[in-house]
């Protein structure tokens, strides 16, 4: 079953497009990060999902649902990019508020162990830094154990050590077969903390499957080796080679098989080849790479 399914999604602010056609299914129990550049529609994505906004155009099942519905049922947790928490309770008071206004909440020592918050439950929410108010958001999105959880870059105003305290709660809540969708910008975030990466510029699909699969399809991987003055001629011709760059007395080779590449380079030619590496294209060159062509 899908958790979310956008059929043909747009959405347009005025004369602005920013969600232009998008087909996304999401298949429940697994963890999705939606990846792209500012401007890219993930917010707007996200609302529409939440039924916040209404689309332009096309359709959004969330949970076999209308997402007015789905979010009624109380099946969906949101963490959005801003929202104010009620400064004057403490961190255990507004937890254990906002968990009680659901049918089947987690428990509240679940919550606040899973957010990282059990140092900070008597903690005025006013008195938070910006990554543990982050944190506190995260508790209030799981509080009525949704099975959709949604968030909306939710590392934003997080330093490192409250980031990979947020994301191992975030897994762990994943963990228990539930459905997870996250925008991010930051790559390393979808490839370290999703199963499958989509990637989104300018409200459209650019890419769309695991960190690995998105490298491999963006570029491939390289080859380099020191080339000493020999001539360069017939590289272009070896088996998976899609471009050769000779720079310095060094030849990079980009293929699409470096094992072809590499067999080739030492049996069908009389180089003499020295320094050999071979590189996987990064994930942050496949990134540019999607979302930068027109
Ligand atoms: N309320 C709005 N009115 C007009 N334009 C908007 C509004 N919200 C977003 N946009 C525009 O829509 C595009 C997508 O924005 P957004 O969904 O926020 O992207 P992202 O979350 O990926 O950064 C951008 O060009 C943005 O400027
Ligand atoms: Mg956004």
């Amino acid at each position: 079953m899908n958790a979310i399914a956008f059929t043909d999604v747009s959405k347009s602010y005025g004369n602005v497009l920013a969600v232009d056609g998008l087909d996304l299914a999401v298949e429940a129990g697994r963890t999705v990060a939606l990846l792209g550049p500012n401007g890219a529609g993930k917010s707007t994505s996200i609302n529409m999902l939440l039924g916040l906004l209404r689309p332009t155009h096309g359709r959004i099942e969330v949970l076999g649902t209308s997402p007015d519905e789905a979010v009624a049922r109380g099946e969906v947790g949101a963490m959005m990019q801003s929202g104010e928490l009620i400064p004057e309770l403490t961190v255990r008071e507004l937890v254990d508020f906002v968990r009680r206004l659901y049918p089947r909440p987690l428990g509240l020592d679940e919550i606040l162990q899973m957010a990282d918050l059990t140092g900070l439950v008597k903690r005025r929410a006013g008195k938070l830094s910006g990554g543990q108010a982050q944190r506190v958001r995260f508790a209030l999105s799981i509080a009525g154990a949704p099975k959709l959880l949604v968030l909306d870059e939710p590392t934003a105003a997080m330093d490192v050590e409250s980031r990979l305290r947020f994301w191992a709660g975030m897994r762990a809540y994943a963990a228990g077969g539930r459905t997870v969708l996250f925008a991010t910008h930051y790559l390393e975030e979808a490839d370290e903390n999703s199963d499958r990466v989509v990637v989104v510029a300018r409200g459209r699909v650019v890419a769309d499957g695991t960190a690995a699969q998105i490298k491999a399809g963006a570029g491939g991987q390289t080859v380099r080796f020191t080339l000493d003055g020999q001539a360069a001629a017939g590289l272009d011709a070896l088996p998976g080679v899609t471009a050769v760059e000779v720079e310095e007395g060094t030849a990079t080779l980009r293929t699409a098989d470096p094992d072809a590449t590499v067999a080739a380079l030492y049996r069908g030619t009389s180089l003499r080849v020295r320094d050999l590496r071979i590189t996987g294209a990064a994930l942050e060159d496949a990134f540019l790479a999607l979302t930068q062509e027109s």
